[in-house]
């Protein structure tokens, strides 16, 4: 008997015969470990109401992010200035398109070319001439007509962002959008952002 090969067997095919070399203890463990891992770890992730998913982890850091960067806006107006502001910077646009996504595009399109609410990328619209005006339909609405009032649903903030979003989308002519509604009025203004604002990450 050699320690290092184990024990010689008795049985023989052809003449050949085999050492007894069992898998060591530590595959065992390893062999055994993954599967009552896997058992545990389906069970917990596709079972469980516990369970998380990197939709729930992105949601999560979004909206905290969201948080810093509402922090760093303090209290918004909408008015004209704030609402320009806005405008000139991208990192804004992008926080306002996430609350345009969300709430907005199932009646104004995706790129905001209108399905039942109009266009937003050309340059006619029914009840706005400011941009103040876009931060009031966007808040009180035009209820008869079919557009929600969004001031009990969305935070003062989310409001005034999404309106410097979708004021952000006049000129963009969106492929396949509605034919204008309404009558084309003056430019919207341009702004900037005060300095502590617009420095936030
Ligand atoms: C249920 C459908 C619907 C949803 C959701 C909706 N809208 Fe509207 N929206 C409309 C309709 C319809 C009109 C046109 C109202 C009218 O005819 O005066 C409109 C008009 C507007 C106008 C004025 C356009 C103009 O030409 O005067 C703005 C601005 C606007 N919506 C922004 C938004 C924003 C921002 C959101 C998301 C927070 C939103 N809408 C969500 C249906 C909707």
């Amino acid at each position: 008997m050699n320690a290092t090969r184990g024990k010689l067997l008795e049985h023989a095919v052809d003449g050949i015969r085999e050492y007894d070399n069992p898998t060591p203890g530590w595959w065992h463990l390893l062999f055994w470990g993954t599967i009552i891992f896997s058992a545990v770890y389906g069970a917990f992730f596709h079972f469980s109401e516990f369970a998380w998913d990197e939709r729930d982890t992105h949601t999560r850091e979004q909206s905290a992010y969201y948080a810093r960067l509402f922090g760093a806006l303090g209290d918004l107006e909408g008015d004209d200035a704030t609402i320009a502001g806005l405008m000139s910077e991208e990192k804004w646009l992008k926080v306002g398109h996430s609350v345009y996504a969300r709430n907005c595009a199932q009646c104004h399109g995706a790129e905001g070319g209108g399905i039942n609410g109009p266009n937003m990328t050309d340059d006619a619209y029914k009840n706005v001439k400011t941009l103040a005006d876009v931060y009031k339909i966007v808040s009180e609405g035009v209820v008869e007509k079919g557009m929600p009032a969004w001031n009990n649903r969305l935070q003062k903030n989310e409001r005034v962002v999404v309106a410097a979003f979708v004021a952000s989308l006049r000129g963009k002519a969106a492929a396949g959008g509605k034919p204008p509604e309404g009558e084309v009025i003056a430019p919207f203004p341009k702004g900037t952002m005060p300095a502590k604002v617009s420095e936030a990450k």
